[in-house]
């Protein structure tokens, strides 16, 4: 799974869809807003191109648009129940519209509206569409055919045919354009090739929500690629909720594994980084540490989750490592690439979770030494096997070990990035600084580098003189290459 946005950026951002322009006002407008991991990330961005190629503009503002999309995130309770807070906030939109002639089309997207399906429009009756995520080639479709019809639309089956075949292809864009013109993407994108899972852990909701493990083939995923990098994109996140699972056909029919695509993809020109998320333990296999050592073009990080220190609540979590295979595994890793940075996911209070067991998780993270990490409470999910196993453990404890653990966590990132100082590290610029002459972009750890440079830097990798650092963020210097 997928270190979410809620964490690593601020939750609902908004996608605009390549090829349409704010302000025409002739054109319809959708307002799509994501929640969750990059993987919805992914998805907003191609319902919004699917939607550009229906004839929508996009727009920043809910109370502008014709479509409103929710593309939802189900994983804990907190982010399923965002939504509805949403939807209420919608309706009044919808209803003071409801006085001009523009209609609005309400549409619920993503995880909630694959586990709850029905049960969105009865709780909240102001949606219009609720479409599960392998559905979204057919969002045009859907949105006609509530239009035609009085009911709402409902539509979360697992259909045999592959959705990315039918979204329609990438759009190439341009290199270079207006400022803010939706055809210049940023620098870094993303690019999913793997969805669903098949590994059942006991307190995730992603083998219901997102089905079984399912990988796009090597041509279309390369294609998809090359059509990035000729829209300006440098850098490309390979997506997967078991990423590292992947098993895509090649031309000759054979399956590849991710090892394989990532050296495939490297000879891509143009092409400058590549990373992957998110990964198991399960699947880390030699040829991908290997990979990690062999391919300069793929980025020095790793999100590799653990969930939990204790062997028994891992085994209660169906993680099929134990704490010393963990650890063992990391230091391959390392071994192959010693200056990687290491990201993780851990749950506190998975029912059953003691004292010693929450001490063993705390000792896994002073064993290894995180870059960086994500971490949450156990959230019970309805229809999971953990939400009715015993032993549930109370709010205040769950808060409490949080509380130590980010303690932890914040310490290490913080540390991690104080080590960066004096370093010059290739920098690659995505955006312009809240500052007038500041750009930001990435470090190859994945870090934030805010530094004074010219706005032609955008999209390009310079060497940056780490002067400064902070929890969050590296500043510096740039350096002559
Ligand atoms: N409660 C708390 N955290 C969860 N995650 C997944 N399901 C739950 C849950 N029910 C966390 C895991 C996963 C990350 C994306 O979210 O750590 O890796
Ligand atoms: Fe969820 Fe576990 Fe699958 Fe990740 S590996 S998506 S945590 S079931």
């Amino acid at each position: 799974m997928i270190g979410e946005l809620e964490v690593a950026e601020a939750p609902g951002s908004v996608a605009r869809p390549a090829g349409a322009r704010n302000g025409m006002s002739s054109m319809k407008k959708v307002f799509i807003k994501t929640y969750g991991c990059q993987m919805n990330v992914y998805d907003s961005e191609r319902m919004g191109e699917a939607l550009a190629a229906s004839g929508y503009g996009a727009t920043d503002t809910p109370d502008d648009a014709d479509l409103i999309i929710l593309n939802t995130c189900h994983i804990r309770e907190k982010a399923a129940e965002k939504v509805y807070s949403e939807l209420g906030r919608i309706r009044d939109i919808k209803e003071a519209r409801a006085a001009t002639d523009r209609e609005t089309v309400i549409a619920v997207a993503g995880c909630v509206a694959q586990a709850e399906g029905d049960e969105i429009v009865r709780r909240a009756p102001v949606v219009d569409l609720v479409i599960g995520p392998q559905s979204y080639h057919r969002l045009p479709d859907l949105i006609a055919q509530r239009r035609a019809g009085a009911k709402a639309v409902v539509e979360t089956e697992f259909p045999e045919d592959d959705k990315f075949s039918h979204l329609p292809a990438r759009p190439l864009g341009a290199k270079s354009g207006p400022a803010r013109s939706p055809a210049v993407r940023s620098a870094s994108a993303f690019l999913t090739i793997q969805e669903g899972c098949d590994k059942f852990c006991t307190f995730c909701v992603v083998p219901y929500t997102r089905g079984a493990e399912y990988s796009r083939g090597v041509a279309a995923i390369t294609d998809e690629a090359r059509r990035l990098v000729a829209s300006g994109v440098r850098e490309i996140t390979l997506l997967g909720q078991n990423v590292n699972a992947y098993h895509g056909q090649g031309d000759d029919g054979r399956a590849r594994s991710l090892p394989d695509l990532i050296r495939h993809l490297s000879d891509i020109d143009g092409l400058e980084r590549l990373r992957y998320t998110t990964s198991h333990p399960h699947d880390m296999s030699d040829d991908l540490i290997a990979v990690h050592c062999d391919t300069p073009k793929l980025m020095p990080y790793l999100h590799l989750p653990f969930q939990a220190g204790s062997d028994r609540i891992l085994a209660a979590m169906n993680r099929k490592h134990t704490a010393a295979h963990y650890v063992g595994l990391v230091g391959r890793v390392r071994a192959a690439r010693p200056d990687i940075a290491l990201s993780t996911d851990i749950i506190v209070g998975f029912p059953g979770e003691t004292d010693a067991d929450f001490e063993a998780t705390l000792n896994i993270v002073r064993t290894i030494g995180f870059a960086q990490a994500y971490s949450f409470k156990y959230s019970p999910r309805p229809g999971t096997p953990a939400a009715n196993m015993g032993g549930q453990v109370p709010e205040l404890v769950k808060i409490e070990r949080l509380a130590r653990l980010k303690a932890l966590l914040d310490a290490q990132q913080s540390l991690f990035n104080a080590q960066c100082i004096g370093r010059i590290m290739p920098v690659l610029f995505e955006r312009h600084g809240r500052r007038d002459g500041q750009l930001i972009g990435r470090s190859p750890y994945l870090q934030s580098v805010h530094a004074e440079a010219a706005p032609t830097l955008v999209g390009r990798i310079i060497p940056v003189e780490i002067a400064d650092a902070g929890p969050n963020s590296l500043s510096g210097v740039i350096r002559a290459a």
